[in-house]
């Protein structure tokens, strides 16, 4: 019980309470609105700086918490210690503040989904928005409320080991499943019992870093930064995302932690946020590192005035706030903001109303419809990139050597970010494969033991079961370790010894079949040429094995589409396909092969265009790319006008038909380029997609809309316009398309 000296307070916040929840649903945020005005009013100073301030764990941090000095931990999982920890908060502390719980609730809690550029590759915003509100049902039930998710960052840089938890490189793409996730944690109002609140991090410009290299220097022009990396965050905050996380690393020498056009300018005077924001994990110290402030005090500083309302890990703010106000290089308003953006949504979450989680609603996990959605995420995330000579399916009578390091790894398949993914809930390929084609015909061999394996120890066992079989399919890839972040990698071929393995098996003269499991694109395309499908599986979660045997033995009919370009060879990196046409854009007819180039040959013989003579300009495989069993074909493409007005809608309609010999699901995919603009615009941007479920034989007419408004960039005067012009418009099944119209914009 609360100690009667506070009886006043307790019984106001009652009042309170009290009329809000007698008010109608339209009152609820004025109803927020005065509840938190009215506890800041009975806040101290080092309780409001308290709230300001986030640890990892609750161990060691009891008294803090009694103390009000805490206002939020990460990295508690457990529903009785967070009941524990909460009681602390709410019944020993003098005003009864919650503390806020979070999570890395990236792609799943207990049940994995594929990771986020996984999921990316099916297309699917109400698959996406489902595996979040399973991991958010999941999360909330061991009493975290927060998630430090959908990281929206645009990743045009497969060296990036965070790529993985990425939505990839298109921000139109990324804008739509980012908004599926947030509204997939939070679920329909925020304080249901498994609603979490969502994060957009990290703000921003994070998947830009140098070199792929994580953390590095971004250098963003400014228009690229509103028109490629800014829109998923927009697009967040549009779904009504209640956390924004900065990033770590600087833009164009101005940290994100501590960048006013960013965090005050655009967040909250343009786009009116009025959630709050998070550091990433002591991003505001780091500006010590980064040079930008002299030391602690000076890092709290710059980060309070652009509005970083919470400190994660570090204790810049509870040891500097108190200084900086007396010295008044704050003042207590700009406390007080912070504050009210984090009381806020504690209050919204429903946190004060219900801080605790009752026993029988805990640890609520790996359902079979969980499971099942788990499944579906993993099957149409699958791309197949190869199928020569119908290798796939495999025929259910076959002898599949399974062959590889990524064949039977519960733990592996999960991919990063899977803190608490329980790998006994796993079905790996060898599992999936011994129930679907029968145990007697399976012959495994990992050949490697992980995919780092530098070795050729079980090479030998490998080629007998190839030799012993109709068909070989090779499970790599990497280890979960090897993306996500701090991961990035400069090579990025098939770790170990994998490739030198698959060519020996491919001796043996068997099909093969190539499974990847990465959290990025690799280089693949020589190995490539040795397999006669290759099916790009990411890491697929805790059903990925199940899924991969659906796939190949053609229970399902893989549809998954690239989000992100595939480079022949990492020095093609950047490359992506919303890239500018250059003054010189390169052309098959006049790129010319390194090796094919005459002796001697003078100076200016060869296409002097934007190409490499050795890698060419191409990449392997293109964004949006993905192959299916049976086949797809667009025609009688028409808009419904030629030239649009600025405040109306584009109607694309086609015809697609399924011309193939399996009922299959196509990602449509409508792209658009602007001709000419007064700054250069993109050859291509995707601008609608939508998954479409064809029977053999089947046709159907298609309409897509896209509003005009939908056009508008960042023009010489940096202002968002669309300008009036010729326009050309593509349909297709990846960013190649071919079937094409124009129109005008007046
Ligand atoms: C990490 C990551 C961030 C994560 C946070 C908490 O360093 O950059 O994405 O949410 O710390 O784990």
């Amino acid at each position: 019980m609360k100690s009667l000296k506070h009886l006043p307070v307790i019984i106001i916040m009652m009042l309170v309470s009290l009329a809000c929840q007698m008010s109608d649903s339209s009152d609820k945020i004025s109803g927020v609105e005065e509840r938190v005005e009215q506890l800041l009013g009975e806040m101290t100073l080092d309780e409001k700086i308290g709230q300001m301030c986030q640890v990892s764990g609750g161990q060691g941090n009891e008294e803090s918490i009694r103390q009000g000095m805490i206002g939020s931990i990460l990295n508690e999982v457990d529903p009785e210690n967070i009941n524990r920890l909460q009681k602390i908060a709410v019944e020993e502390s003098r005003l009864g503040i919650p503390i806020i719980v979070a999570r890395d609730v990236i792609h799943g809690f207990k049940t994995v989904f594929p990771i986020p550029l996984g999921q990316a590759a099916t297309w699917n915003p109400e698959l996406v928005q489902k595996g979040s509100r399973i991991a958010a049902s999941e999360a909330a039930s061991t009493g975290v409320r927060w998630t430090f998710a959908p990281m929206i960052d645009i990743s045009r840089d497969a060296r990036w080991g965070r790529i993985a938890e990425s939505l990839g490189e298109d921000p139109y793409l990324t804008s739509v499943l980012g908004a599926a996730m947030v509204t997939g944690f939070q679920g329909d109002s925020l304080n249901g019992e498994t609603s979490i609140a969502a994060c957009a991090k990290h703000f921003a410009g994070y998947g830009a870093a140098e070199g792929g290299r994580d953390y590095n220097t971004t250098s963003i022009p400014p228009r690229e930064l509103r028109d490629i990396y800014l829109p998923p965050f927009k697009a967040a905050v549009d779904a009504g995302v209640r956390t924004f996380m900065s990033g770590f690393n600087e833009v164009d020498g101005v940290p994100a932690t501590a960048n006013k056009y960013l965090l005050t300018d655009v967040l909250r005077n343009e786009w009116q946020f009025d959630g709050f924001v998070v550091s990433d994990w002591a991003s505001t110290w780091e500006m010590i590192n980064h040079g930008f402030a002299a030391d602690e005090k000076e890092a709290a500083h710059r980060a309070i005035k652009v509005g970083v309302d919470m400190e994660m890990a570090t204790t810049t703010y509870r040891d500097n706030i108190a200084a900086l106000l007396k010295e008044g290089a704050l003042n207590i308003e700009d406390i007080n903001q912070a504050v009210r953006n984090i009381l806020r949504v504690k209050f919204e979450l429903g946190l004060f109303d219900n801080p605790y989680i009752a026993e029988e609603k805990q640890n609520q996990f790996a359902r079979p419809e969980y499971l099942e959605a788990a499944n579906l995420a993993a099957t149409q995330s699958m791309v197949l990139l190869k199928n020569e000579q119908k290798t796939l399916p495999i025929n259910s009578s076959s002898k599949i050597a399974l062959i590889g390091p990524m064949a039977d790894q519960p733990y592996e398949q999960l991919g990063t970010w899977i803190f608490d993914g329980d790998t006994t809930l796993t079905v790996t390929p060898l599992q999936a494969f011994n129930k679907t084609f029968g145990q007697e015909n399976v012959l495994f061999a990992e050949g490697m033991p992980i995919s780092r394996t530098r070795h050729q120890k079980g090479f030998r066992k490998a080629i007998e079961q190839a030799k012993n079989s109709d068909v070989i399919v090779f499970c790599g890839g990497e280890e979960s370790i090897l993306s996500g972040e701090a991961h990035s990698r400069a090579n990025i071929d098939l770790p170990g010894v994998q490739n030198e393995l698959i060519k020996e098996l491919k001796k043996t003269g068997k099909p093969l079949v190539l499974v990847v499991m990465a959290g990025r694109p690799l280089t693949i395309g020589e190995i490539s040429e040795h397999a006669d499908a290759v099916v790009y599986a990411w890491h697929p979660g805790t059903m990925g094995g199940a899924a991969l045997a659906d796939i190949v033995s053609g229970k399902a009919n893989p549809s998954g589409k690239l989000p992100v370009t595939f480079p022949k060879v990492v020095g093609q990196i950047p490359i992506y396909y919303n890239h500018k046409n250059t003054g010189r854009p390169a052309n098959p007819d006049s790129w010319t092969q390194m090796y094919d180039i005459p002796v001697k040959a003078p100076q200016t013989s060869l296409g002097n265009e934007s190409h490499y003579i050795d890698a060419g300009f191409i990449p392997l495989y293109p964004f949006g790319y993905g192959l299916s069993y049976t086949s797809f074909e667009y025609s009688d493409l028409s808009l419904d006008k030629e030239v649009y007005a600025r405040d109306e809608t584009i109607e694309v309609r086609f015809t697609l038909s399924n011309t193939g010999e399996f009922a299959g699901e196509e990602v449509a995919q409508v792209y658009v380029r602007d001709l000419v603009g007064n700054v250069t615009r993109p050859v291509k941007e995707l601008k609608a997609f939508e998954r479409i479920d064809l029977q053999k034989g089947e046709s159907k007419t298609v309409t897509l809309t896209i509003p005009v408004q939908e056009l508008a960039f960042t023009n010489i005067d940096m202002k968002q316009v669309v300008e009036p012009g010729e326009f050309q418009l593509w349909v297709g099944g990846d960013s190649n398309a071919h079937l094409t119209t124009g129109f005008v914009v007046r």
